[in-house]
């Protein structure tokens, strides 16, 4: 099996409008890794996202999935929407049942699954989101961050190899903006590879295995979370900033509170406890 999950290989697409959205971006997801992709508003990330399970073409260049080109017939991309889902950065373009159950229930019935099979999924998926009690609601009558969860449920019940979460966390208030990332981290240990888009540095650092960075249109920079937030140029090119950790941490040991050598902390926690071992 292919170490990447996902390629992009000069990739390059073009709005009807004009809008040169992508420019030859090249990216391989690493398989397994929890991957964000981070970027400044305008970058490309949606763009490429609907590049990864076939809903955009692109105007040059390729994407592979599990190392075989994508092809664009119909039976190819619905297999290729089978494994790779996607949950849109917008819940509105998602949602078109009646009722949440009927909305969850849709994807899994479209594969031909047993009622039974279906409903265990379902279920499964509400439950994971914390969205039981909305089983019933009308989809259209949801908050945003309500549609935001239950669009997820509609992707964990695929059961893809890839989920894929533009801006997660967008609209969902502390507490589930942590549940969703917990949940991802349960899939991700599950086998499932985990790709998100953000322009939350600090979410990304806490949270990812791996980060791209993208930059009009392009990849401008990869690797390790403390790989890449400790590349000043490359934050700065890419009209983000630091997260706050690394800046406290950077503070820190610039005022002798912390030794340069130690481990830059990845959460709240690894911080306090540097600085208590201190
Ligand atoms: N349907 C469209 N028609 C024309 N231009 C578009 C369309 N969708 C996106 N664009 C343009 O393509 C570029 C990339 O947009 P994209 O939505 O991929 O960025 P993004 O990184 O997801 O941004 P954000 O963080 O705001 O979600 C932007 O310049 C945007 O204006
Ligand atoms: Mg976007």
């Amino acid at each position: 099996m292919a170490d990447y999950i996902l390629e992009a290989n000069n990739l390059s697409y073009t709005y009807p409008d004009g809008t040169q959205a992508l420019k030859e971006l090249c990216l391989k997801i690493p398989r397994g890794q929890k991957t964000a992709i981070l970027g400044s508003n305008g970058a490309g990330k949606s763009t490429l996202f609907l590049h990864l399970n076939g809903i955009l073409k692109p105007k040059s260049g390729t994407v592979k999935f599990n190392g075989k080109d994508v092809a664009y017939g119909r039976k190819s991309l619905l297999e290729l929407r089978k494994n790779v889902g996607i949950v849109f950065q917008d819940p509105d373009s998602q949602l078109f049942s009646a009722s949440v159950y009927q909305e969850i229930s849709f994807g899994p019935l479209n594969l031909g699954l047993a009622e039974k099979t279906v409903r265990g999924r379902v279920e499964q998926a509400m439950t994971a989101t914390g969205i039981n009690e909305l089983k019933d609601k009308p989809t259209h009558m949801l908050s945003y961050g309500q549609k935001k969860r239950v669009t997820i449920a509609d992707i964990l019940a695929m059961e893809p190899q890839v989920l894929i979460c533009d801006e997660p966390t967008a609209w969902l208030d502390p507490k589930h903006a942590k549940q969703t990332l917990q949940l991802f981290d349960e899939i991700s240990q599950n086998g499932t590879t985990v790709i998100l888009s953000t322009h939350d540095v600090d979410l990304a650092y806490s949270w990812a295995d791996y980060v791209f960075i993208v930059s009009d249109g392009r990849v401008i920079g990869e690797g390790t979370p403390d790989k890449v937030f400790s590349d000043d140029n490359l934050i700065r090119i890419a009209d983000l900033e630091k997260p706050w950790l690394v800046d406290v941490y950077d503070l820190l040991v610039k005022k002798g509170f912390l030794a340069v050598n130690t481990d830059l902390p990845r959460n709240k926690e690894d911080l306090y406890n540097l600085m208590l071992k201190k």
